[in-house]
């Protein structure tokens, strides 16, 4: 079984110290360790592109907090992150899952399945960019994660944003790219396209972002705006 400390992968904190948050954290539950372990199985070294154990615990918590009912996912793999998601919305949530391989999603819904939640989950295979031009204009949503080709996040970033309620958050997963984003220019496209985008959004008026070193750099991102209740609004 692989430890705690070692699914943890925050990969910029001191390893005592990031083992250490991770034996008081909620550890993951037997079909959580039972999907990394079949992804290790299928997938060898792709299994590296999950999430880690802090990450899907924060991003659960913090679904169920907001009360979200309808949330995004690009780039879903074999339904790690989703799952979290999906727990975190609880009966009635609506998570749409968005992703180019049937095999590596297959393995999704099986442990979906298992898990109990499948029913809150809709997976559409085909490039992200095209699912999310092709829903109906008026469909919003109140939580996003981002986790796919790394060239695409900026088009994905405008897509998600036009469609997220004021209030609502957006996560950018592998904004710190392993830290290159803080080198000259050196890292190929991947770097230079998130180096591109760290900069686009924190300087865009529309939203308020936060880049906080777990896992590999993620970016929570909320956007402002005038709600129905002005109570609600968020400046
Ligand atoms: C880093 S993995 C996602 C990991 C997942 N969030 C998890 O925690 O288990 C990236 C995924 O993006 C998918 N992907 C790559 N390009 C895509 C595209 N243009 N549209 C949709 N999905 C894409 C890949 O098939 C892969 O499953």
């Amino acid at each position: 079984m692989v430890s705690a400390a070692a699914r943890r992968r925050s990969q910029f904190i001191d390893a005592v110290i990031d083992g250490y948050a991770a034996a008081h954290s909620t550890p993951p539950d037997a079909g959580q360790l039972d999907l990394q372990r079949i992804t290790r199985a299928k997938t060898g070294r792709a299994a590296g592109m999950q999430i880690g154990d802090d990450q899907a615990v924060l991003m659960e918590m913090l679904v169920r907090a907001m009360g979200a009912t309808r949330a995004v996912e690009i780039g879903t793999f074999t339904g790690y992150s989703a799952l979290a998601v999906a727990r975190g919305l609880g009966p009635g949530g609506h998570l749409l899952c968005c992703d180019v391989s049937k095999e590596w999603t297959s393995i999704a819904r099986k442990a979906w399945q298992e898990a109990g939640i499948a029913e809150r989950i809709e997976l559409r295979i085909g490039p992200a960019l095209q699912t999310l031009r092709s829903l109906p204009p008026g469909e919003q949503f109140d939580f996003a994660f981002i986790d796919a080709d790394k060239t695409g996040y900026a088009r994905y970033y405008e897509e998600v944003l036009t469609r997220l309620r004021p209030g609502g958050l957006m996560l950018l997963d592998n904004m710190l790219q392993g830290g290159h984003v803080t080198g000259d220019l050196a890292g190929g496209k991947d770097v230079a396209a998130i180096r591109s985008l760290n900069e686009t959004i924190a300087a865009d008026p529309r939203v308020k972002v936060v880049l906080i070193p777990i896992g590999d750099g993620v970016s929570f991102v909320q956007k402002l705006g005038r709600t129905a209740d002005p109570a609600a609004s968020v400046k």
